[in-house]
């Protein structure tokens, strides 16, 4: 019987937990100007007032917190932690001269303690940490500057960190440009063509990847180079084909990225596409050839909930990550209105995995829930749930013969929510106590479900 090896763990990102703005020379990230209002997604800002309170520039001050934040990670008995590097850390401004020794510093700490403790780590390079003085000067990632810019700052994490960090993901969800454009860099409200703004914007940073993947090889053989989009199984709303058809046209676009990202080239249906849609990608020959020599080692994913596709525009709409598609009768929903389907991980396995027969990776799998702390404790039976329906299924598709490489889950701490900039929303495995408005004491308290994860890790060691 095939049964691949997989490697479980947690996961956090820098611009979500790392706060420490204003120290060690950091620059500002978009997240960093973001206000905590509805619409934070959908708008560009101006640099941060700096009598306002923004969520991101604090985190959960991880920045100064790490010691004790790494110590709970070995104690909760994890192999691998996936977390990110802010590239405004880095290069404050995004293209600096020469890179800011403070940031690289920060990070050696950081890996040298996960090393020391047995923890692999698995680095995302860009995860909502978009230097915010880069997006003021070139626009954002629909201008080919990015390229440049990128790949020096990716080359120069190679360059000092490959000693200890082998597994490196290029981008977060790289979909994401098309729905939330402006929280990951693309300047699509000064565009007269937003669809084409996008799809460039996706375009470059599949020739970044591509670069970075040349890179990280070139400065150590060892580096294995994979990227993120965001999956979720599309379910027809019924067996009408116009449904059919409406659920195969969602599903297009996060394969296009992954079809460019594994087999190094757009498919013909979606270059037609692009044509119909009067999207014009500029796109050189020189970038063609290093899409098809420059492959990534492991997909990896994220997976919040399944979707619902209808061709009835009157039907009701459900939320989710990025985005929600319509309500699924026969799925239970969070507090925030994601449907929760751990049938849909499996099936979103076997669909990345028939497709593409190359390992993939779960780098964020949770549930967002407001919590109570009671007499000191937080009992998330709840969180609990989820994930062991989660993981469950997780497990039949890796006895299934599915190559999944790991699994982390999101996420190791409470942490800023990236769509709705809320403390309230919380994924962690360890309370923060930090509200929306900042207050708090920063403490950490392992909830229920850290205990709930600490014996399933033991068991994996077995
Ligand atoms: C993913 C992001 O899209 O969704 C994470 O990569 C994010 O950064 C997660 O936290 C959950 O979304 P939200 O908006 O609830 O934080």
């Amino acid at each position: 019987m095939i049964k691949y090896p997989c490697m479980w763990g947690t996961a956090i990102s820098a611009g979500q937990c790392e706060g420490g703005c204003h120290k060690g020379n950091k620059g500002y990230s978009i997240g960093d100007t973001q206000s905590n209002e509805r619409e934070r997604c959908f708008k560009r800002y101006p640099l941060p007032d700096e009598h306002a309170y923004y969520a991101m520039q604090k985190g959960v001050e991880f920045y100064e917190h790490y010691e004790e934040d790494i110590q709970l990670l070995k104690e909760l008995g994890v192999q691998c932690f996936r977390m990110s590097i802010a590239w405004s850390r880095i290069f404050p401004h995004g293209d600096d001269e020469e890179p800011n020794e403070e940031g690289l510093a920060f990070y050696d700490r950081i890996f040298d303690l996960l090393v020391q403790n047995g923890i692999e780590p698995i680095v995302t390079l860009s995860h909502l940490e978009i230097p915010y003085a880069l997006f003021e000067k070139y626009d954002g990632w629909e201008n080919k500057h990015w390229i440049a810019a990128y790949t020096r700052y990716a080359d120069t994490c190679f360059s000092r960190y490959s000693d200890r960090v082998h597994l490196w993901i290029t981008f977060n969800e790289i979909n994401m440009a098309l729905y939330l454009p402006l929280s990951v860099g693309v300047g699509v409200d000064r565009s007269e063509h937003q669809e084409e703004c996008c799809w460039q914007a996706v375009h470059n940073m599949l020739a970044a990847n591509a670069k970075a993947i040349q890179l990280a090889k070139a400065v150590n053989a060892r580096n294995e180079v994979g990227a993120m989009i965001a999956y979720s199984p599309i379910y027809p709303m019924t067996c009408r084909p116009e449904d059919v058809l409406k659920a195969d046209e969602i599903r297009s676009n996060a394969l296009t990225i992954a079809d460019v990202l594994v087999h190094g080239a757009y498919s013909d249906t979606a270059l037609n596409r692009f044509e119909k849609a009067g999207i014009d990608l500029k796109m050189s020959e020189e970038e063609q050839t290093l899409l098809s020599e420059q492959r990534v080692d492991f997909l990896a994913t994220s997976y919040y909930n399944s979707i619902v596709a209808s061709s009835d525009d009157a039907a009701v709409k459900a939320s989710g990550n990025l985005f929600g598609g319509v309500k699924n009768p026969y799925l239970t929903e969070s507090e925030w209105g994601w449907t929760i389907d751990p049938i849909g991980i499996r099936i979103c396995l076997k669909e990345l995995y028939d497709r593409y027969k190359l390992p993939l990776m779960i780098v964020e799998n949770g549930l967002g829930a407001k919590d109570e702390v009671i007499d000191g404790q937080i009992h998330d039976e709840y969180r609990i749930a989820y994930l062991r329906e989660h993981i469950n299924e997780v497990l039949k598709a890796i006895d299934e013969g599915i190559h999944l490489k790991a699994y982390t889950m999101w996420s190791f701490l409470d942490l800023v929510s990236a769509s709705s900039g809320e403390m309230k929303k919380r994924y962690g495995l360890v309370y923060v106590d930090l509200d929306n408005e900042g207050k708090g004491t920063l403490k950490r308290i392992p909830k229920d479900s850290f205990k709930w994860y600490q014996k399933f890790l033991k068991k994996q060691h077995i």
